[in-house]
């Protein structure tokens, strides 16, 4: 059952539905703050562009290995700058001619240390490793929804507007207009909480508590119909979750599948007998005809 459905089936109604943003200003806000996002790891206090973070990301970088250089990361301390390295004084070079010895390092950024690496290495695994402790209800996770994510998601995950749709779509995978959603296309459950933890809400990602990306991804599950009202999403629960796309992926056979086509002899020349054209593309009206104004004219 689509996603959209059940506002249509009267469980909603159209009028309780959250308006999106106008679609520019949703934009700029959310580039702005991704622009933000980025500059977090950085260490910077704000920056209100693109350009602006680069500016600052520059100014910045020096400023952070001198401070955390030699003692802070038992990393290797700087080279020296590389004017004064390159040429060694031949002082104690017995044959008298000045080393060049090549600067090594530029003096700039450290060594990342265990808590730097942690903020990156959030990836979680479909066989649950790397999951974060936590636990979130379907109940609490639908209020959370409703603050943070309806407003682009639409408010059972049908998509407001261009926006994305997050439930619904099951059987049309194969039709001509696919709807992949979290339900019927997305393998296993283990992506939802790895990708709402490391990107969404969009324009704000990583501003969600582990159990409230548990909380919300167990009503994403439940509004595409794959767990019960009273479903609590945890580490050890998320394991047994089954997504019914699951066995449409299959690792890449094309090496056996299509083994006939892979010809270490291709035909280059006189492969046909005969060549028959069977469509042009003037009938498609794939071609304007001769002295029609261009599109941009
Ligand atoms: C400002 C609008 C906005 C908000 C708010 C938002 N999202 Fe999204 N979401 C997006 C966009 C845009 C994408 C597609 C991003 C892409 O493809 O890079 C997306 C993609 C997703 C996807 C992947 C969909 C797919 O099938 O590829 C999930 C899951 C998701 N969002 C969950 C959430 C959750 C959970 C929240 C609330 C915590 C949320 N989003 C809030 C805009 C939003």
């Amino acid at each position: 059952m689509m996603g959209g459905d059940r506002g249509a089936n009267g469980h909603a109604g159209g009028s309780r539905r959250t308006r999106p943003w106008p679609r520019a200003l949703g934009r700029s806000v959310a580039r702005r703050t991704l622009a933000l996002a980025f500059a977090a790891p950085f260490g910077f206090a704000a920056c209100t562009g693109l350009a602006g973070c680069g500016f600052s990301m520059i100014s910045m970088i020096p400023l952070a290995s001198a401070q955390h250089a030699p003692a802070a990361s038992g990393a290797a301390p700087p080279a020296a700058p590389p004017a004064a390295s390159s040429v060694a004084s031949s002082a104690d070079d017995p044959a008298g001619a000045p080393a060049v010895v090549p600067p090594r390092r530029f003096g700039i950024g450290r060594q990342a240390d265990a808590v730097d690496i942690a903020g990156w290495d959030i990836d979680v695994r479909p066989d649950g490793h790397g999951l974060p402790h936590g636990r979130g209800s379907v109940k609490e996770g639908e209020a959370i929804y409703e603050r943070r994510c309806a407003a682009c998601h639409g408010e059972f995950g049908e998509g407001a507007g261009r926006w994305p749709a997050l439930a619904g779509g099951s059987g049309t995978l194969a039709a001509d207009r696919p709807v992949k959603t979290v339900g019927s296309f997305w393998p296993y459950a283990s992506t939802l909480l790895d990708y709402i933890r490391r990107a969404q809400p969009f324009g704000a990602p990583q501003s969600l508590r582990d159990d409230e990306v548990y909380a919300v991804a167990a009503y994403l599950l439940f509004l595409n119909d794959l767990v019960d009202e009273n479903f609590v999403l945890s580490r050890e629960t998320l394991r047994n979750v089954r997504m019914p796309n699951a066995a449409r992926f299959y690792d890449d056979d094309r090496e056996s599948a299509e083994r006939a086509f892979w010809n270490a002899n291709p035909c280059m020349s006189g492969c046909k007998d005969s060549v028959t054209v069977i469509g042009r593309a003037r009938a498609l009206d794939a071609t304007p005809p001769d002295g029609a104004p261009r599109a941009a004219d």
